[in-house]
């Protein structure tokens, strides 16, 4: 491993413990508010409104569950990250030498997130055009590359009626070319320059951590490949990924 993988993983850990702390007992707070609030309505109900800390007991019936809530969902977020960057300073990270054959790949990928695709659309599909050539490198990180590019793909589909495709070709100076595409919202061209930052996400509100595209960026440059955007707003976007032919 890296030093700075080390580093990472290292911190990544030092969180994860209190972080756990955190998870577990705001949410049992939050059970606990729940019996709570049953004595104290029944308070209310009889003797009318009453202050804690200056405030009325109808106003913090409201707001503390919602502070809970809020406590729990930011430890959930900060668990993701983690998790994320475990898996990206984690495992056979060092070794670039894999022969990877890109059909076994696309297999293993499509796998993986087979409940993803079923849920989030009813039109993908794969295309492979034969011959492709083998590419040199880490086969787990070109999978990670694939598995990211196709999620991003997923959520920016507004129903299931939207269609990712999957489509893996040569190109003129025969090296590997991967263009995922979908028929999602599109990238704003004011972003789209900065999506590959880590932890950029315009996907905060469904959990999103801005962590996927600047892991792509870092492997495909890793495989001294390319990564290029084409997106239109409200139409899709298709992202190529080209890497050099093995050899
Ligand atoms: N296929 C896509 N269609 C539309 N927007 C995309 C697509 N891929 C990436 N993006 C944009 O790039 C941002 C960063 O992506 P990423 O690094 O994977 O983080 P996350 O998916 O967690 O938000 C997304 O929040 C989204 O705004
Ligand atoms: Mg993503």
């Amino acid at each position: 491993m890296t030093a700075l993988g080390t580093l990472v993983s290292g911190i990544a850990h030092e969180i994860n413990n209190p972080n756990n702390f955190i998870m577990f007992n705001s949410k049992m707070m939050l059970d606990l508010w729940k019996g709570f609030s049953e004595v104290l309505d029944r308070v209310y109900e009889t003797e009318g409104d009453f202050e804690v800390e200056n405030l009325p007991y109808s106003v913090l019936r409201e707001d503390i569950p919602k502070l809970l809530e809020g406590i729990a969902g930011g430890s959930e977020r900060i668990k993701k990250i983690v998790h994320e960057l475990k898996s990206f300073s984690k495992g056979d990270t060092e070794n670039m030498e894999d022969i990877i054959n890109v059909e076994d790949v696309v297999t293993s990928a499509v796998k993986i997130l087979n409940q993803h695709i079923l849920k989030y659309t009813s039109d993908f599909s794969t295309d492979i055009i034969k011959p492709v050539p083998n590419v040199k490198g880490n086969r787990q990180k070109m999978e990670q590359v694939l598995i990211n590019l196709i999620l991003n793909a997923l959520e920016a589909l507004p129903d299931k009626n939207g269609s990712v495709r999957l489509l893996c070709t040569s190109d003129e100076n025969g090296n590997l070319k991967i263009c995922v595409s979908d028929t999602g919202v599109g990238i704003p061209g004011d972003i789209i320059r900065r999506i590959t930052e880590p932890f950029f996400t315009t996907k905060l509100k469904d959990g999103g951590t801005g962590l996927g595209l600047s892991i792509v960026y870092t492997y495909v440059k890793e495989h001294k490949g390319e990564l290029d955007f084409a997106s239109e707003p409200e139409k899709g976007t298709t992202v190529t990924v080209t890497f050099p032919a093995q050899g």
